[in-house]
């Protein structure tokens, strides 16, 4: 009797893993440029997030190799690949979330602007294939320079006459990451407390961190506040320099990138409270684009976030208008060489 009481091995194990595969929700999240630096860590992690059924990896070269691997790990997630343009249509199929990290990274010496040729094209081909394939899915766009990739790819969706402004989306989040970790180690915080947001772009004093609306509320010297700033300005740089050649960050920005796309795939769930820092259009100040703190919903930006930019230090409003003119110039690279292109 005793014997019968026991599942046998097989059956428990069968139990576990069902039990194990299960997705506690049925997204399709796809990656273009899945086979590169950053591509390959965030399908990992993506792989690992239970909200995601199916996960679509799609590059030029390399990526059934990478499709190969991940499917040895015991997560929920399916993981499908597609290689070459005959195959993007049907890695865009369906899918709730497009993430964009396709492109070249930068060498030391090169500007993320020294990038613009190249990723623009890039970036120009696959959201035109994101506009007849997926034109409802949420656009993360991570590909460099972020602050004209972002208006390139509005101008290609409207010429496609889907462009929904509340889901198109600049990764800036890995400015956010840097923010909280190195304010947190020069403070003594703990790293879980610590939120600021980073408004703007994403290149050099474009990025601005706003120290005064730090959470836990801390307060900073102006030596502190001038390092913190620059440090998470440049901080691309001590990568780019200390991978010699080998390109830019990859680990911290799959990592911030998994955040967003958690974030999104939450909002798109109806989490109440999902808000994120990102580059989108944006009518909080003069310029068209602009990364600020947006509360994220089911159809994408459900409202932009305007009280950080109220109460500003001298400091944090100065350093916001000198950034404006740089903003808009790369703005505006960003659409005539949309227009020129079509
Ligand atoms: P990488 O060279 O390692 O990978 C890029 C991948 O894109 C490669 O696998 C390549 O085959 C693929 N690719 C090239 N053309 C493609 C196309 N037409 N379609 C699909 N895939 C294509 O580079 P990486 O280190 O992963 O960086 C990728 C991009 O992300 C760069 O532009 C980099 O500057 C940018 N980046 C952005 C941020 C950010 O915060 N937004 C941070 C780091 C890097
Ligand atoms: C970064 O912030 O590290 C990336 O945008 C990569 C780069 O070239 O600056």
């Amino acid at each position: 009797a005793l014997r019968q009481s026991i599942p046998p091995k097989a059956q428990i194990e069968k139990q576990r893993c069902f039990n194990h595969v299960q997705p506690q929700a049925s997204y399709k999240v796809a990656i273009l440029g899945a086979a590169g630096g950053i591509g390959q860590s965030l399908a990992l992690l993506i792989k690992m997030s239970p909200l995601v059924s199916s996960l679509h990896l799609y590059d030029i070269a390399n990526v059934k190799g990478v499709a190969a691997d991940l499917r040895h790990c015991n997560t929920p997630a399916q993981v499908f690949d597609f290689t070459g343009a005959s195959e993007l249509a049907n890695c865009l199929k369906g899918v709730d979330v497009v993430v964009i990290p396709a492109g070249v990274p930068r060498k030391p010496g090169m500007t993320r602007d020294d990038l613009f040729n190249i990723n623009a094209n890039i970036v120009k081909g696959l959201v035109e294939a994101v506009a007849d394939n997926c034109p409802d899915a949420f656009i993360h766009v991570i590909s460099n320079p972020v602050n004209s990739t972002v208006p390139i790819a509005a101008e290609i969706l409207k010429q496609k006459g889907v462009y929904d402004p509340k889901k198109l989306f600049g990764v800036t989040t890995l400015d956010v990451v840097r923010a909280n970790t190195f304010i947190a180690q020069k403070k003594n915080l703990r790293l879980i407390d610590v939120d600021v947001p980073v408004v703007g772009g994403h290149a050099g004093i474009t990025i601005l961190p706003l120290l005064s609306k730090t959470k836990p509320s801390t307060t900073f010297t102006d030596e502190e506040v001038q390092e913190l700033t620059v440090r998470i300005q440049n901080a691309r740089t001590e990568v780019v320099e200390a991978k010699a050649g080998a390109g830019s960050a990859t680990l911290s920005m799959a990592y911030a990138a998994a955040r967003f796309v958690e974030s999104s795939l939450r909002a798109i769930h109806g989490d109440a409270d999902v808000y994120e820092c990102t580059y989108v259009e944006s009518n909080l100040t003069e310029l068209p684009f602009f990364a600020s703190r947006v509360k994220l919903g089911r159809n994408g930006v459900e409202a932009l976030i305007s009280f950080d930019l109220k109460g500003l230090t001298e400091y944090e409003q100065k350093a916001l208008e000198a950034l404006k003119p740089e903003l808009k110039a790369s703005i505006e690279k960003g659409i005539a060489y949309a227009k020129k292109e079509t």
